[in-house]
């Protein structure tokens, strides 16, 4: 199989599991996490930091074949119904955003949003270590998704987390199989660091 996808140019001084982490988008249909697997993406998760340990986050496990991911299938965007099936399993997240149903409640925490992120991040790399892959996405109708899975009006879904073994590209529609060949590329350190304020730009030994 190959692994030219990553690293990219400019990535190979990253720590693993960082550097060779990319966003398949062909996995391996046969392939399914068992339980123990499935908590320990979940401890990654749970033991990121968060302001004031608020822990502002709720995971809803789909895995393939069970009532959860066929909830998650029917609302996927059109672009992301040929891949996302085939992975083991979805960590769909939902963030705890308010502290009441109306639209004037109280946020429950200003950086819930920050926090989320970073716990979804921290499963991803744990799935990396595991010798998995992840690939996230937001392409789904999150109204309707939400409503199906009961989600309360204080949380927010946010994003899907497709976590599997890696399938043969060769397998693989010709979309989905284009989406592992896309161009992986950042903005440069120039853009986005700072060496004072804002108009004077990080000038990096490496882009
Ligand atoms: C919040 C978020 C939403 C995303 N939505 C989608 C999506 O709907 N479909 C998709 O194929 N990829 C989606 N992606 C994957 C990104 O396109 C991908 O992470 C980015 O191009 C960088 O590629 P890499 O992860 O391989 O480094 C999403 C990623 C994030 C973090």
């Amino acid at each position: 199989m190959t692994t030219r996808r990553a690293p990219q140019p400019g990535a190979e001084h990253l720590s693993e599991p960082l550097r060779s982490r990319w966003s398949p988008s062909v996995y391996d249909a046969a392939h399914t996490l068992d339980r123990a697997e499935i908590d320990q993406l979940l401890h990654a998760a749970q033991w990121a930091p968060s302001a004031g340990n608020s822990q502002p986050w709720v995971f809803f496990v789909c895995e393939r074949g069970s009532a959860n991911h066929d909830r998650l299938v029917a609302h996927l965007s059109r672009g992301n119904s040929g891949w996302v099936p085939l992975a083991a399993a979805v960590f769909l997240s939902a963030g705890h955003v308010s502290t009441g149903a109306d639209a004037d409640a109280p946020a429950y925490s200003d950086y819930a949003l920050y926090d989320v992120g970073q716990a979804a991040a921290h499963l991803t790399l744990q799935a990396r270590s595991m010798g998995l892959h992840s690939h996230q996405f937001a392409g789904f109708d999150h109204e309707g998704l939400a409503a199906d899975l009961g989600l309360p009006a204080t949380h927010v879904l946010l994003t899907g987390i497709a976590v599997g073994l890696r399938g043969d590209p060769a397998s693989a529609d010709e979309r989905t199989a284009a989406r592992d060949l896309r161009v992986r590329e950042r903005n440069g350190l120039g853009e986005i660091a700072r060496a004072g304020t804002w108009t004077e730009p990080w000038v990096g030994d490496r882009a």
